[in-house]
């Protein structure tokens, strides 16, 4: 039997990768002229995928310019992500391991790195620097790819991901301005910065009296479309020898709101459950199937907001709109306007509900079906 064609949990930048055409060459143009992009969307409509597939495509045309992609998600102090920063940038700089083991002398004029190579040098590459000299010339690890590039003569594009995880770091308002009066003296490296806590990226890059404001260009990645979603969900059942009509195609892309994991996740199992052709008994079968797979992580949510905040989620699933009107917080208990004020902010920096044509709404959909039928019994069977 042939695998799924649908892929959801990890980035997806070849294989089922689809659409997001005008990001890709928009991105691609941006990082190939060095201009920083910073890229922020709600949670998984496709961030990652999107950086990995253009890097992959500038990797394949591109000799002259060295990529890095760094997730910064398990990395939790300075030193470390120094230490990552400046093993990445000497590991792309030459596919030869020989030129890495000799970056210490080539490269570096105040801090001496320890660097040290497994049997597998390509995994087993690391490099440490001794804690206090690393703290005195951190700007040195921060200047590294600049350095690099204007001796080999190449450039750099360096991504980011999950990058709001540095302002966890200890001491982390100095670092970050030390970082922005680094890199945006750099003339041959571009950034490209990411991550997945919308509002603590929009405080970073849009807040004026930050450091990273006005970086570079902030991309807000949209969703991808239901006319694209359809052809790709048909094809990908076609090439898999199985048949789903587009008008029940239709039907995946639109309960999930054209949200990108939850179109792959619903079409994954409707995939599954289909020996040859898909109705909509297998996309039905499917929804709750997603649901009460994902239901523990909906129930961890609910438990941890307050209970104005659970009755101010209630009317936004009724679809209120005045939610400091007398009658709207005496009807759904919403307490004074300024909880709706307080709580809103929270939903809002949660990621729960965001606003859109000014109407707030559910950032989930799949959470907002469960949601519905857990508080008012509304059924999500289609
Ligand atoms: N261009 C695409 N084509 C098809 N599916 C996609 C695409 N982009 C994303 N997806 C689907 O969405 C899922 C999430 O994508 P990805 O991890 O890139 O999002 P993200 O915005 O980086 O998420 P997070 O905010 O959690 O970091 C993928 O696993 C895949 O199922
Ligand atoms: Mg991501």
């Amino acid at each position: 039997m042939k695998d799924s064609p649908f892929i959801y949990g990890t980035t997806v930048s070849i294989q089922s990768f689809t659409n997001r055409e005008t990001e890709s060459l928009k991105l691609r143009s941006n990082l190939l002229n060095g201009i920083n992009t910073t890229i922020i969307s709600p949670r998984r409509w496709g961030k990652s995928s999107l950086v990995e597939k253009v890097i992959s495509d500038i990797n394949k045309k591109d000799k002259k310019t060295k990529t890095v992609i760094i997730d910064l998600f398990s990395v939790s102090s300075e030193e470390e992500f120094l230490e990552n920063f400046a093993r990445e940038i000497i590991k792309s700089s030459s596919t030869k391991w020989q030129e890495w083991m000799s970056s210490g002398k080539d490269f570096f004029k105040k801090l001496i790195p320890k660097l040290s190579l497994g049997i597998d040098p390509t995994a087993d590459f690391s490099l440490s620097f001794d804690w206090q000299e690393l703290k005195k010339n951190s700007d040195e690890i921060l200047n590294l790819p600049e350095i690099i590039a204007k001796k080999k003569g190449i450039k750099y594009i360096i991504c980011l991901d999950e990058f709001q995880n540095l302002s966890s770091f200890k001491d982390y308002l100095i670092f970050e301005k030390k970082l922005r009066a680094c890199w945006q003296r750099h003339k041959s490296v571009t950034y490209c910065l990411y991550g997945s806590k919308r509002h603590m990226m929009a405080d970073i890059f849009n807040n004026p009296s930050k450091p990273f404001y006005r970086f570079g260009d902030i991309m807000l990645l949209q969703k991808i479309e239901a006319s694209k979603w359809v052809p790709f969900i048909c094809n990908s059942f076609v090439s898999t020898n199985k048949i789903i009509n587009e008008k029940t195609a239709q039907i995946i892309p639109f309960v999930m709101k054209n949200h990108s994991w939850y179109v792959q996740q619903l079409a994954n199992y409707t995939w599954n459950l289909t020996q040859k052709r898909a109705t909509i008994t297998e996309i039905n079968a499917a929804l709750n199937e997603l649901i009460n797979a994902n239901t523990p992580l909906y129930q961890k949510e609910i438990e941890s907001i307050s209970h104005t905040q659970l009755n101010l989620l209630k009317a936004v699933a009724k679809n209120e709109t005045q939610f400091t009107s007398a009658a709207v917080m005496k009807q759904h208990q919403l307490g004074t306007p300024r909880n709706v004020s307080k709580n809103k902010t929270i939903l809002i920096n949660n990621d729960l509900i965001h606003e859109i044509n000014n109407k707030f709404e559910f950032v989930d959909p799949a959470f907002e079906l469960w949601f519905k039928k857990q508080f008012f019994n509304q059924a999500y069977i289609l």
